[in-house]
Order: structure tokens, then sequence, then C-alpha cells
């Protein structure tokens, strides 16, 4: 670690007390802890997490760190302070938000996301710390620190789409979750998670994004060799409206539980948007499942895809085993 790191680092570190202080000793931070609040955060929740507030000032912090004789440029260069465009003056990059500090793996605090507390308006629902000499967004695996030692013990990570669903999994007992920064999975993240465990569920959004991302995470998982299920959520739900929804046990029981495996996801996958009623959509479907069937390293599953194939779409076994193995060929 740099000196210029180490201060960055420590200016973090200060301004995570700062935020907490506001949140949880100011009327002006009230705002922030009705809305978490309202989300069902607990004050235990809140502390162990670090969570804070930032005020709607446009140099509150600027004007702190300044007086505590931190260099502003290089503030701004971590990302906690920007640069006026027309004069070297600085002002507060997260105003009026909740933040949430971002650790690394050491569990030191090096970014922060800071999200608004109504949606109205046209700012971004989450703000996060740009790329600085500390931060590195495609690295980051939020809760990798406190999750690790559960991780080893279990065998198994489950990677969320969002930090919110990681401290919302944890209030259903699962606590061996991670989740990426909003950007796609980098090949640094599944390096980072081979390094844990070889099986990894992923637990993305039930909207549209998260199914795109869900497959792209899954191919990429298993292009590198692990053992990936996927948790699949009801249509239009996150992990955390889910909980809300159904409740901790459900997810736990159900959702988490119940993974599906690489092959029936990438089938289901394939399935969503299309009508069977038309010939050229089950003639998609099942070129599409059959070239992950013969990705399969298991026989028995390979029939039983095979079998649910047969059902869905009412061709021939006999069809489907020829398909088969021309796709297995194919692949050698
Ligand atoms: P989501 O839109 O699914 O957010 O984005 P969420 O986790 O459900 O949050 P709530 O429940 O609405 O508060 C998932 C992740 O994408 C990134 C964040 O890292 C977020 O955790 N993201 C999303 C951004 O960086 N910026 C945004 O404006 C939105
Ligand atoms: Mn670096
Ligand atoms: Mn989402
Ligand atoms: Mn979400
Ligand atoms: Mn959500």
């Amino acid at each position: 670690v740099s000196p210029e790191q180490q201060r960055m680092i420590e200016a973090h570190q200060f301004c995570l007390r700062y935020f907490q202080h506001l949140l949880l000793n100011t009327e002006d931070g009230e705002e922030g802890l009705q809305y978490l609040e309202g989300r069902g955060f607990t004050r235990e929740m809140i502390e162990a997490y670090g969570i804070g507030f930032a005020l709607p000032s446009w140099d509150a912090l600027t004007t702190l760190l300044s007086r505590k004789g931190y260099d502003l440029a290089e503030m701004a260069q971590a990302g906690l302070v920007i640069q006026k465009e027309d004069s070297n003056g600085y002002f507060d990059r997260f105003r009026r938000r909740v933040m949430f500090p971002i650790r690394n793996e050491a569990g030191t605090v090096i970014g922060f996301s800071g999200r608004v507390i109504d949606t109205e308006g046209e700012n971004a629902k989450y703000m996060n710390s740009p790329e600085s000499p500390i931060f590195h967004k495609g690295k980051i695996l939020y809760n990798l620190d406190q999750a690790r030692p559960i991780i080893r013990k279990e065998r198994k990570v489950v990677l969320f789409e969002g930090f919110m669903d990681v401290l919302s999994a944890k209030t259903a007992n699962v606590h061996n979750g991670v989740a990426s920064m909003g950007t796609a999975l980098t090949l640094e993240h599944v390096q980072k998670l081979k390094r844990l465990s070889n099986d990894i569920i992923v637990c993305y959004d039930g909207d549209n994004a998260g199914w795109e991302a869900a497959k792209r995470a899954a191919d990429l998982l298993h292009a590198e060799k692990l053992s990936v299920e996927i948790a699949v959520l009801p249509r239009g739900l996150d992990p955390d409206d889910y909980i809300k929804q159904y409740g901790t046990e459900a997810f736990r029981d159900k959702i988490i539980g119940e993974p599906l495996d690489f092959t029936s996801f990438m089938m289901s996958y394939s399935k969503r948007n299309k009508n069977f009623q038309y010939a050229t959509d089950v003639e998609q479907y099942v070129e599409e499942a059959l070239q992950y069937v013969a990705l399969d390293s298991s026989a028995v599953k390979r029939e039983l895809h095979l079998k649910q194939l047969q059902q869905e779409t009412g061709i021939t076994q006999e069809t489907l085993t020829t398909q088969l193995r021309h796709k297995e060929a194919q692949r050698r």
C-alpha cells in the first residue's frame, strides 16, 4: 500500500464514521434512518455494516475533509469529492444518500455506494465510488470479507446482483452471499470465487435484465469449470422483494434450497418467450436445449433432460437422441 493509498483509506474510514454519526445521531439523518427502517434494517445490521447517511449539502463533507487536513485533489482522486468544472473548487460527490461502505477482502473500506431515499427526480438510484487507486469495481465482491469463513465451511457461495440482496439474505440466515457492484461478472471475480469454493449458486433478479445477466454469469462460471446452480425467482421479484413477500424461510428452503442445475436453467432460459404452438419456436428450443444437454457430464441427467424435452415438445425420443448424438459428435 502506497502512502497515497494509505491516506485515501484513512479518509474512507473517517467518512464512514461521519456518515454513520449523521445517520444515527442527528436530526438531518432522520430521513435516512426512516428509509432504512422502512426496508427492515435493524440497528444491529446498520452498525455491523457501517451504513450511514450523506447530507443534502453540496459541501459539508468537502469542508470537513479540508479542515481535517486532507488534500482535496487527492480526495477527488479517491472519489469522495468532485472538482468543479470551471474553478479549482470541490463539492461533495454523495448528497442526500444512504451510504453503504464497500470493503475489500481484508475488510478495509475502499469505496461507497449511496442510495437515493426517494426515486423521484433524475438521480441514479445508486451512486458508486469511481475507479481510484484503491477502488476497482471489476474486482470487488461485496461482503467477501464477512462471508469468506462461511463460504469455506459450507463449501458454497451465493452470488447476488446487488448488495441489498446480500444484506436481505442474511436475515434469512444465508450468510455466504456476495455481490458484484452492479457491473457484469468479470473473470477476476470468478478467479476470486474459485479460490474459495467450487460450488456456486447464482441468484439474480427475476426480471429480464436479471435473466440475461444470470445466463451470462452461468456460462462464464461453467466455462471456468465451476459447478454452477441457478436459484430462480418468480417473475419481477429480486431476492429482497421475495423475502419481504414470502418470508425468510421460503427464501432459504425454496429458492436457495432448490436451485436449478446448469442444464435445466439453460433450458428454462431458452424456453422463455417461446410459444410451442409455433414449429419454429419448438425447433429453436430443441436446438438450444440439446446444445446444453450435450454439455452435461452426467449420462443420467442427459437422459432426464431428454425426457423433459420430449414431454415439453412432443418430439420423439428417437429424434431427440439422434440430434443429441450429432451435437456430442460436434463437440469432439
Ligand atoms: P438493482 O436495480 O437490482 O438494485 O441493481 P437493488 O439491489 O434491487 O436495489 P434496491 O432494492 O432497488 O434498493 C443491482 C445492482 O446494480 C447496481 C448496484 O450495485 C445494485 O446493487 N446499480 C443499480 C448501480 O450501480 N446503479 C444504479 O443506478 C442501479
Ligand atoms: Mn490498485
Ligand atoms: Mn436488478
Ligand atoms: Mn434488484
Ligand atoms: Mn431490490
